[in-house]
């Protein structure tokens, strides 16, 4: 049984489908902590209410990314995990940090990596007038948004999005295909091995389509 930690800074809608996922056994691993680095993030109420042990490490109270990384990585070996899943962890992590932890964790972002990345997906897509949209799983690595994505699921923007219909279609992607990713992480189907994602055993040439065109 895989054991899971779960790394958030705010509302926790995909902690929550990690939770709910958990309990309808839709995954062999178990969420055993919730780390934030805000005191005030709603994913924490999410994981109380669930009964998952929680931790708070501000950044603030670090001189340096180096000594709040080190503060997380310790909590993380406190609580014994195999996987750490960030969903919706708004810092920017430490190579080292990243290494620790290298085809271990996962990250999920809203858009079609490697277009977009950083903040603000939705605006610039509609911006830039693109007709596809979606969310990103991907391994974690140093450099922000860039790890090899795993899976991508795929919308059509239509003529009535707005920034906020993105983000809400977007997000209900994610609820689906993030519990999927980490299942694959914990049964085995897929891993890392020296920079190279495998699935099912062959390496990962392009990340797992899921393509809905309707609106
Ligand atoms: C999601 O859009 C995710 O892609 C991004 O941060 C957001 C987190 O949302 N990394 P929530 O806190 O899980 O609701």
């Amino acid at each position: 049984m895989m054991r899971i930690a779960v790394l958030v800074s705010g509302n926790g809608s995909n902690l929550q489908a990690l939770i709910d996922a958990q309990i309808g056994h839709q995954f062999s691993g178990k969420i055993i902590g919730v780390l934030s680095n805000k005191v005030d993030a709603y994913a924490l109420q999410r994981a109380k209410g669930a009964n998952i042990a929680t931790a708070v490490i501000s950044h603030k109270d670090f001189p340096n990314r180096e000594g709040f990384d080190e503060a997380m990585h310790q909590q993380l070996l406190a609580w014994q995990v195999d996987l750490v899943i960030l969903a919706g962890f708004m810092r920017i992590l430490t190579p080292n940090f990243v290494s620790k932890w290298q085809g271990k964790m996962l990250n999920i972002h809203p858009s079609l990596l490697p277009f977009y990345k950083g903040i603000n997906t939705h605006q610039r897509v509609l911006n830039t007038g693109d007709r596809l949209h979606g969310c990103t799983v991907h391994f974690v690595t140093a450099e922000l948004d860039a790890g090899q994505s795993i899976a991508q699921s795929i919308i059509q923007v239509g003529l009535n999005d707005t920034t906020e219909r993105l983000a809400q279609r977007v997000h209900e992607l994610e609820h689906f295909i993030y519990p999927q990713v980490v299942q694959w992480l914990c049964n085995g189907q897929l891993s890392w091995e020296n920079g190279q994602a495998y699935f099912n055993q062959k390496p990962l040439k392009q990340p797992i389509q899921f393509a809905q065109f309707w609106n």
